[in-house]
């Protein structure tokens, strides 16, 4: 039995490091509940994973219940003939923690209604001996070390957890995220600082951080990190330096996260002392089998590699007239033999469009390129498709991709860093968007088949698939740039791992493990962050049209004309007489067509297509009638300037919470939100006084004649 004590202050200054981690000891009341949790800890078993699980639940028990556990680690017994057994029994209540076969070796009778496989766990309330334990088991090492935080989470949570039995498998079983750091140590749309990997182009001495962020990941079930940009230098490949990147798998090995390389696909003639990088020359699969065979002797447990090729100037296959199919191929199959995986993305399109021809469509360009190629993958290439078409923009239909691939294993790219949705200095808290995403049905043979089911290949029967987060954490204590914008990494991995939690729980819960349970801060912030992503489009990219950003700059202010006559393909076709892309198969681009046909059926007619996606599919006049009653260029207007006044809410909402929260995180997230505040404002006058020059119409309410008196003068 545990004896209880208690009682940090909620008040004290927090830097955001430990996250979600926090393990704020509970008050009195709240931790009565555990008083009867054993009081020791057998660990059957020793490896590194094991080992954290055991650390992990004793440092938790004691930051938010008080006592030390007692840490009965396993001993291996004597051999019997060659096998090495972990057998022991425990002597008073315990928790215990081991695979089911190990479990199985002190509970021969153990027969759960159904066994965890893969990442899967159970959390089971046991007499052992005539001791009551609390069983942690999983098939893997791996899936205790997740079991051991989802019971943690429950007692931060203050959940009872006296009579626990829960069987948890996640929903796919590749959980990845994907750093975007340079081996300098910038990160590619990263606002968290610099990298914790890379400084100065070399792997850096002190990698602690990678540590605590290996933590984080395995905290939420993420199984696999790609650790460089995916605008990959070829030098990642060096055998000098992939000695230094085995440090970094070996502080991620003991949390079960398997590191990955973004790697070029030009490398056998940048790196090598070939002529070619030609996918089917024998030289050049011989170079990638050497390369692959170096990297596993160093790296036993290396999950694989990450492609982008023929994108947006990245070298590709299309240099030698191959197919997408053969450059991967030639890849995986020098990974196949250690396990490992290739992610293949189908962010492969031409980026020197002509605007002028309005069936060209970039939109179409994954579909139209990988869909022909369904099922010449060998079958350890996973293909990463991005939610939307175009590229994270705040709100874009899901990518027909997802339901045109049968014969081929996929996974979903999302991006937790804000790239276009406000770059961690606005708050946009992503996971009703991930969540609407996951869930979509794509109605793959007039069948459900939401995009989640799909991805974990559960549809097509797919050996292999996932979910993947672009995360690009930093240096900064905050991780991403902001103590709020951590929401959507925990976001990220609790989705990934069961896509039917829903965005409010899942907000409710981030908030109590990293602010603590006051009801006032929970409902605070949980409403806010709730809101924030609609606010954000309402502002920045409403009705589907995209996000109205400096695409060619920043993708951060205001710039709606950078999207035109370029040949970058993020058009909105805005003109004096109406806005849009016209995708439709009668008239447009055809974009329509890729998908499923009850799904292709709801976005070809207005009458049916949803007002939030309108522009995304349609071209339509400014005075077009929304379902909701008003114009499309009324709905701007009123729009902009609700999102304006929402965000300006923001501050007065955060202004609640003050002497709630530390003073640390208070300051820096009022600071942020008055900045919103005004950048909303910014976005308000700059797209209204665009959009009413273009169209020439007036906002019903007046509210523009302010505006384009002050402009005018
Ligand atoms: C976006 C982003 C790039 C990134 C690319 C990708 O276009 O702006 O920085 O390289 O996506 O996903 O490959």
């Amino acid at each position: 039995m545990v004896a209880i004590s208690s009682g940090a202050s909620p008040l004290a200054a927090e830097t955001g490091d430990d996250a979600w981690l926090g393990y704020t000891a509970l008050d009195k009341e709240q931790a009565s509940i555990y008083e009867n949790l054993p009081s020791s800890v057998l660990t059957m078993g020793d490896s590194p994973v094991l080992k954290s699980a055991q650390q992990e639940l004793a440092a938790g028990v004691k930051k938010m219940l008080g006592p030390t556990l007692h840490l009965d680690a396993d001993v291996a017994q004597p051999s019997v003939g060659s096998q090495a057994r972990h057998v022991r029994n425990p002597v008073g209540d315990s928790f215990v923690l081991g695979t089911l076969s190990e479990l199985k070796t002190i509970v021969p009778k153990l027969k759960p209604a159904r066994e965890p496989s893969g990442d899967g766990y159970w959390l089971k309330v046991l007499r052992i001996n005539g001791h009551k334990c609390l069983v942690i088991t999983a098939a893997t090492d791996r899936g205790v070390l997740y079991g051991v935080f989802a019971l943690l989470r429950k007692i931060a949570l203050g959940e009872d957890i006296s009579a626990v039995d829960e069987m948890q498998q996640p929903s796919a079983p590749l959980r990845w995220v994907d750093q975007w750091d340079n081996l300098d140590g910038r990160i590619e749309r990263g606002y968290g600082g610099p990298s914790i990997y890379f400084a100065d182009g070399k792997v850096r001495d002190d990698l602690g951080r990678a540590a605590e962020y290996a933590r984080l990941l395995a905290s939420i079930g993420v199984n696999g990190c790609a650790i460089n940009n995916v605008n990959a230098d070829p030098h990642i490949l060096d055998d000098a330096f992939i000695t230094s990147v085995s440090r970094i798998a070996n502080v991620f090995r003991p949390w079960g996260v398997q590191i990955a390389l973004a790697v070029d696909l030009s490398s056998p003639k940048t790196l090598g002392d070939l002529d070619t990088f030609d996918p089917i020359d024998q030289r050049v699969a011989a170079w990638w089998q050497k390369k692959v065979d170096t990297i596993y002797r160093e790296i036993p447990d290396f999950g694989g590699f990450v492609m982008k090729a023929d994108s947006e100037g990245r070298a590709g296959p299309s240099a030698y007239g191959r197919t997408q199919a053969d450059a991967a191929n030639v890849i995986a199959r020098a990974l196949k033999p250690h396990g490992g995986v290739l992610f293949y993305r189908a962010f492969v399109y031409n980026h020197h469009l002509d605007w002028r021809n309005l069936k060209n469509d970039r939109a179409k360009a994954a579909y139209d390129i990988f869909h022909p190629l369904d099922g010449s993958f060998d079958d350890n290439v996973i293909i990463q498709i991005k939610n939307g078409p175009i590229d994270f923009q705040v709100r874009e239909p899901v990518s027909p991709l997802l339901a045109g691939l049968p014969h081929t294993n996929e996974a979903v790219e999302l991006q937790i860093t804000q790239e276009y949705t406000g770059q961690q200095r606005q708050l946009c808290f992503l996971v009703p968007m991930w969540a609407e995403v996951l869930n979509f049905d794509m109605r793959v043979n007039g069948n459900p088949s939401t995009v989640a089911d799909l991805v974990a290949g559960r549809v097509f029967h797919r050996p292999a698939g996932g979910v993947v987060g672009v995360a690009n954490v930093g240096m900064d204590p905050t991780w991403l740039g902001n103590s709020l914008a951590l929401a959507n990494l925990y976001g990220f991995g609790r989705l990934a791992w069961n896509p039917t939690l829903s965005a409010e729980s899942i907000a409710n819960q981030w908030t109590r493990l990293t602010f603590g349970s006051d009801p006032l801060i929970v409902q605070t912030i949980t409403k806010l962050q709730l809101s924030s992503w609609t606010v954000y489009e309402s502002y920045t990219g409403p009705l589907g049209v995209g996000t109205l950003t400096n695409i060619t700059g920043n993708h951060y202010d205001p710039g709606p004309e950078s999207s035109e006559r370029n040949g970058w393909g993020q058009w909105h076709r805005a003109d004096h007489e109406g806005i849009g892309m016209d995708r439709t198969v009668a008239t447009g681009t055809g974009f329509i067509g890729q998908y499923p046909p009850d799904v292709a059926k709801i976005y070809e007619s207005l009458a049916t297509c949803p007002d939030n996606l309108l522009l995304f599919f349609h071209h339509v006049s400014y005075t077009h009638m929304l379902h909701s009653g008003i114009t499309v260029i009324q709905y701007f207007y009123d729009s902009h300037y609700d999102g304006a006044e929402r965000a300006h809410d923001f501050v007065s909402q955060w202004m609640e919470l003050r002497g709630h929260v530390d003073q640390q995180r208070y300051s820096e997230i009022l600071a942020m939100l008055n900045y919103q505040a005004g950048e909303a404002i910014v976005w308000r006058d700059t797209i209204c006084q665009w959009i009413y020059e273009l169209s020439g119409i007036p906002d019903q309410k007046g509210r523009m004649k302010a505006i384009s008196g002050d402009y005018l003068r």
